[in-house]
């Protein structure tokens, strides 16, 4: 049979929070060549606890591997093409294994953990002024219950395992893209035990200037250093892959994956923004090369380093924890839809909420108010209030959220953004899409290619030295086609409603107090 030839092709591994994806990608075109995507289990063990196991994320990774390459090979394309594997993930979600056996030690707790609450608000309570930005300076995050410092120190308190392996030099901490390279490049075997400056940057441990772990921050939350990966740039060659369908290929880009969207969706000059809708919404804008620390409540974080001499660029995120975690919760907790993609039809058969409003603070609030105390409301119910009407609220709550995270980022900056660039699995609701231009009361623009996370790792990991397969000239990168959507509602409407949303955020804050 002929084989089709394409020129170099660059893959990516996208380990988000609700799934894991393995994506192909022509280097030269950027086009997607094929994928396959495979769902995660999450336990909540306790109210506000979120776990996931660290070796079905593993195996999902390769499952999603072996499938894509099937794939590839019935298309008749060769996967030895394949020149270099990027890897993005959900970020701050926190593992300990040992690496004499290569075991996972407790399970992995996720972004979204709560446990640490009463943790955190006792370092806020101690520092001078109460003041959650305390460590700010440094990590340009407040302290929270959100990044991996806190949810580390909770292992090393409450799993004996994790504690003795410490104490005997055997633990190993890493957020999700280390244990995926370490175990993808040997695991116990040799296995490369490192992270990216934008991983690293969400830890809470990482020093945004120096662009290092610092001993002060380890000090703080009495972190040994020797169990931390060590931290590389976002695009040089870290390691070889030793099994699975890609055996010998490099793999030679890592980014957190709200890093990898803004890389895939070209933001590279100061001033451009991205919004991504997953599991929760982040909204992420390019600073340039000096860090720059937001007075309304958004965070400083590493964007990227793409390459060992290439110089760090910075960002102001805006972190909203629930997005599209709120439909999984309509389909598995209430059971008022049976499938994702029907949210939207649910929604729009009623097109309004009819004064409902339902604020998901399921993890607290995060950006701009950073509350661990908040939890959920629904609100301005009636006897006339169905189960779509509670979807159009749904579908609002992630809207209005993004609409406080924009507001923050105008103000602290001063500039207007005159549209939303956006991307992410729940853009397919075209509704949604609407409803955000409504909000925002600005036109928000879709790429028609929806897998802008995956693409920036592929590019990270093609553009290595080494490697250097993908061009990242803006002057060779592929223009992207899109899709607009345009504000059909009057502004005052938009108003009315965001400021009813506001009481109910008020309602929903310090809930237990
Ligand atoms: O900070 C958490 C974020 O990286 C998770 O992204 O796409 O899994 O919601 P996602």
């Amino acid at each position: 049979s002929n084989r089709i030839m394409l020129g170099p092709l660059v893959a990516a591994i996208d380990q988000g929070t609700s799934s894991t994806r393995f994506l192909v990608f022509n280097a030269k075109t950027a086009e997607l060549l094929s994928h396959h995507q495979v769902e995660i289990k999450q336990s909540f063990p306790k109210e506000g606890w979120v776990e996931e196991d660290p070796k079905e994320i593993l195996q999902s990774v390769y499952e999603c591997m072996d499938r894509t390459c099937e794939k590839l090979t019935q298309l008749n394309i060769d996967i030895s093409n394949i020149k270099a594997v990027g890897v993005t993930n959900q970020r701050e979600t926190t593992i300990v294994w040992d690496k004499d056996t290569g075991e996972p030690l407790y399970n992995a707790i996720v972004w979204l953990d709560l446990r640490t609450q009463s943790t955190v608000e006792r370092l806020i309570n101690k520092t001078p002024g109460r003041n959650k930005n305390h460590l700010k300076h440094k990590t340009g995050l407040p302290i929270s219950t959100y990044f991996s410092a806190v949810k580390l120190r909770w292992l090393m308190d409450n799993v004996e395992k994790v504690h003795e392996a410490v104490l005997s030099h055997r633990a190993m901490f890493g957020t999700v893209d280390s244990w995926l390279i370490w175990c993808l490049t040997g695991g116990k075997k040799g296995g490369v035990h490192c992270t990216d400056v934008t991983n690293a940057s969400r830890t809470m441990l990482f020093n945004i200037h120096t662009m290092d772990w610092d001993p002060e921050l380890c000090k703080y939350f009495d972190i040994p250093m020797e169990i931390l990966p060590k931290v590389r740039s976002s695009s040089e060659i870290y390691g070889l892959m030793k099994s699975g369908p890609l055996t010998g290929i490099p793999i030679s880009g890592c980014l957190g994956d709200q890093s990898a969207a803004l890389v895939g969706q070209m933001c590279f000059k100061d001033g451009q923004a991205k919004n991504t809708y997953g599991t929760g919404c982040f909204l992420l804008k390019n600073v340039g090369t000096k860090p720059v620390m937001s007075d309304h409540g958004l965070l400083t974080t590493v964007a990227y380093k793409l390459g060992r001499d290439k110089p760090a660029c910075y960002a102001l995120e805006g972190s909203v924890a629930i997005a599209g975690a709120v439909v999984r919760w309509l389909k598995d907790n209430l059971g008022i839809i049976q499938t994702s993609t029907e949210l939207e039809q649910l929604a729009a058969d009623v097109g309004t909420s009819y004064g409902c409003y339902f604020v998901p603070a399921f993890s607290g609030l995060y950006a701009p108010y950073w509350e661990p105390s908040a939890r959920g409301i629904i609100c301005g119910l009636t006897q006339f209030t169905n189960r779509s009407h509670l979807a159009f609220a749904a579908l609002e709550a992630v809207c209005f959220q993004t609409r406080e995270i924009l507001d923050a980022m105008n103000q602290d900056s001063g500039i207007h953004l005159s549209q939303l660039q956006v991307d992410g699995g729940m853009t397919s609701n075209r509704l949604l899409m609407q409803l955000q231009a409504d909000i925002l009361c600005i036109p928000v623009v879709k790429p028609s290619m929806p897998e802008t996370t995956a693409l920036g790792a592929a590019m990270a990991a093609g553009a290595a030295e080494g490697v250097s397969v993908w061009s990242l000239n803006p002057e060779d990168l592929t223009e992207v086609t899109s899709e607009r959507f345009e504000p059909q509602i009057n502004p005052e409407e938009s108003e009315l409603r965001y400021a009813r949303w506001k009481k109910a955020v008020q309602r929903a804050m310090n809930w237990e107090t």
